[in-house]
């Protein structure tokens, strides 16, 4: 299989780069190509939201997988590169990132990074997984609208200094090639023992869920064997949660 990143198609503007990944089959059926892009127009992220895009202070990139685990591994995909991010912004830049189920990366509780997996066939019927990761690299949140400022930061600004965004991409792949090569050796279990290093459970936090009587809340206390979230409910219910449709109450 070659390194993921081994392609890396630069683009100035697109609407989407997981879109662009997916709907064109010269980068849908090459595993490891990345579509780049310095602006997205319509920038998605998890349950239908937007994405906001500044161009040139992102990483704003996809990557694409063929992948060479099991279905049941697909949904640790998102926490192995939840994973790459952080391990990344730790060893480039001395950062101490924390995970939030499923996948966004926070910087002293503020995002940092969010990831959009998605799942389509290729050429002949094979699945693929696309990977879109968008980092908030330069700059500082007041670049951002002003309903996102208290929520987002920059890498910039955890770091106290200029960031070399070429430097963190190719990191950001290099984990990530390792975490996926380590899905196919059958590491799942290793993997999620690394990610819990960096993920906010128990901790005191709290995640509203919906239900069909209404929200209901409780703690995040532990992961499932297949990266759930399993969570202890107020009423002293346990429920696993699999998609990442949880409200956290930070
Ligand atoms: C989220 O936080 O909900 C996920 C955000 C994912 C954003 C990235 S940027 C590159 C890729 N292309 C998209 O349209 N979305 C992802």
């Amino acid at each position: 299989m070659p390194a993921l990143g081994h392609e890396i198609v630069r683009l100035e503007e697109v609407s989407s780069t997981n879109t662009l990944a997916m709907q064109r089959p010269e980068y849908l059926e090459r595993h490891g190509v990345v579509v780049l892009a310095r602006h997205q127009t319509g920038g998605r992220g998890r349950m239908g939201r937007h994405w906001a895009s500044l161009p040139g202070r992102q990483l704003q990139f996809s990557v694409v997988l063929h992948p060479a685990f099991p279905a049941h591994d697909f949904p640790a995909v998102a926490l192995v590169a939840g994973l790459a991010v952080a391990q990344a912004l730790e060893s480039e830049l001395g950062l101490h990132p924390q995970l939030k189920w499923p996948n966004d990366v926070l910087l002293d509780g503020r995002k940092v990074c969010g990831i959009l997996v998605e799942g389509t066939t290729g050429a002949g019927g094979k699945p693929r997984l696309v990977v879109g990761i968008g980092i908030n690299c330069l700059g500082s949140s007041d670049d951002f609208p002003a309903e996102l400022r208290d929520s987002l930061t920059t890498c910039e600004h955890g770091a106290g200094r200029p960031v070399d965004c070429e430097a963190l991409l190719r990191a950001v792949l290099g984990r990530l090639d390792e975490g996926c090569r380590r899905l196919g050796a059958g590491e799942r279990p290793a993997l999620l023992a690394e990610w819990r290093a960096y993920g906010l459970l128990g901790e005191g936090q709290r995640v509203r869920l919906p239900t069909q009587q209404g929200h209901r809340e409780g703690v995040p206390v532990a992961l499932s064997p297949e990266g759930y979230l399993l969570v202890l409910l107020d009423d002293g219910t346990r429920v696993t949660q699999v998609s990442g449709e949880l409200e956290w109450m930070l």
